[in-house]
């Protein structure tokens, strides 16, 4: 029988609204059709974390950093955690790298000048990390608060969904063969 205490790949995520957790499930049906064990955790849940070979680990962004939860765990993952494999991160915003929430002049601006979350500069430091990739997320009427919600139209943004799910699917396949490259 399997050990749940013992997978492939854990996916960890963090989300305000659901975006993220949608990549992450996706990423993780992705690395199951190859045959990976794969485990999906929000960093809400504060039961041990299972040991992996891998780790996937991405947060929404708010105010241009990870959410809060998942800033804490970035800044203990190898010490508290225990993990020491490598990881995968990605950061779920208005503007990813193949799609954006906002008009596509600001985001070919932005994405050259935008700077890496400080999670993921403290994850650089403890752990392998192998990748960081940005995915736009999606956005519905009412998720700004005030000031917030006059910006983002001034930015030329739309509410919808901009997930790329061809390119998010891609980058899982290329963890997935990274991963049974080194097993
Ligand atoms: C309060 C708030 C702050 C946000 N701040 C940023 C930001 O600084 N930069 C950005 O690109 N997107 C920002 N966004 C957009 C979110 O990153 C985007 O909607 C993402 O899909 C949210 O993920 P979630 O659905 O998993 O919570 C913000 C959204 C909200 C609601």
């Amino acid at each position: 029988m399997t050990d749940p205490n013992c997978v492939d790949v854990l996916v960890l995520y963090a989300t305000a609204k659901g975006s993220t957790r949608g990549i992450a499930e996706r990423i993780a049906s992705c690395l199951r059709t190859g045959g990976t064990r794969v485990a999906v955790r929000s960093v809400a849940d504060t039961s041990p974390l299972p040991s992996c070979a891998a780790l996937v680990f991405g947060s929404a962004i708010h105010d241009r950093q990870w959410l809060p939860a998942a800033e804490d765990m970035a800044g203990r993952i190898a010490e508290e955690c225990g993990v020491t494999a490598p990881v995968w991160a990605f950061s779920v915003s208005s503007v990813g790298s193949t799609s954006t929430l906002l008009s596509s002049r600001l985001a070919d601006f932005l994405r050259p000048r935008t700077p890496e979350p400080l999670a993921v500069q403290r994850l650089r430091k403890q752990v392998p990390l192998r990748d960081h990739r940005w995915f736009a997320g999606s956005i519905a009427p009412g998720d700004w608060p005030g000031v917030g919600r006059v910006v983002f139209r001034l930015m030329g943004g739309h509410y919808r969904d901009a997930r790329d799910w061809p390119d998010i699917e891609q980058w899982a396949r290329r963890i997935e063969s990274a991963v049974h490259s080194s097993t």
